[in-house]
């Protein structure tokens, strides 16, 4: 595995890497990697010959009282992780790489809509610090493909009408979430619950899993059945954001014939903020 840590350098080794019309499959991460990024790098292999993975935290995606700075930073496990997972090539890029005019003077890149639904109504510039750094790092290692894992179902879907409006020529592959034994997403927030708390973690895909299973008995989507979900997470200790039950395909409020459903929710166990979903079809 290379490393690289400037563009230059990442243009030289992407170019090298991909003669002979090789195709070049691209991983962006934040760092601090678990079996849920090892499995977008299974996948990514399984869409090219040459497979890229970025580690960058990119402060424009936190709001201000937002956990940027207590992000768990591992790069030597990281750096092992991705040896062993067969990446071809690691570009941890710095700070002055990616905003090189600084974060006031950056351009942004936002997806309107959607960007400011579900999480994006809780965390304003979220998806525009996403979209944008995301965007430039597309850019930089000019991939054919891109693999995103599906617990963040709403980035996946924004970066893929990003892909879309700017006519970029990227297709975004999303990969179903790796699980814990007992349901819990594996999530690098996941380091931030106590002990009682990652007891009582799993009742966040059990509520979604029963909200699912009430919609297929019902036949529909039904306020009561959100906030019925909303109210189990409270009696296991969560403070929701929201539960919602929308499209797969771009996460609207469902009309009544609409059978490919996602239930998805946000909610805060302690100071930790944990995300999940469901798809199903009813
Ligand atoms: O999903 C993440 O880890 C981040 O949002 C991403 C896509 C690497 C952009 O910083």
């Amino acid at each position: 595995m290379i490393t690289v840590d400037s563009v230059a350098g990442l243009r030289d080794q992407v170019t090298r890497l991909r003669q002979g019309g090789k195709r070049v499959a691209f991983v962006p991460t934040m760092g601090n990697l678990h079996a849920g990024h090892l499995r977008l790098m299974q996948e990514a292999r399984q869409h090219a010959q040459v497979v890229v993975a970025s580690i960058y935290l990119n402060p424009l995606q936190f709001g201000q009282d937002e956990d940027f700075d207590a992000y768990p930073r591992t790069p030597a496990h990281d750096k092992v992780a991705l040896l062993s997972a067969g990446v071809d090539i690691l570009f941890k890029p710095a700070e002055a790489e990616i905003y090189p005019r600084g974060h006031a003077a950056q351009t942004f890149i936002e997806v309107p809509g959607l960007s400011h639904d579900l999480c994006g109504a809780f965390r304003p510039k979220h998806f525009r610090g996403v979209a944008t750094v995301v965007h430039r790092l597309f850019h930089m290692v000019a991939p054919d493909v891109a693999i995103f894992g599906k617990k963040d179902y709403q980035q996946w879907l924004i970066i893929r009408l990003m892909a879309a409006d700017l006519g970029l020529p990227i297709e975004i592959v999303g990969v179903d979430t790796v699980r814990e034994a007992d349901g819990l997403a594996l999530s690098s927030r996941n380091h931030y619950l106590s002990a009682v708390e990652r007891k009582l973690a799993p009742a966040l895909h059990e509520t979604l899993c029963g909200l699912r299973d009430r919609v297929q008995r019902h036949g529909s989507v039904t306020t009561e059945a959100e906030e019925a979900a909303m109210e189990s997470l409270k009696s296991h200790g969560f403070r929701p954001d929201y539960v919602s039950v929308r499209r797969q395909e771009d996460l609207a409020k469902p009309r009544p014939e609409d059978r490919r459903l996602v239930a998805l929710a946000a909610a805060w166990l302690g100071n930790t903020r944990l995300i999940d979903n469901v798809e199903f079809e009813s």
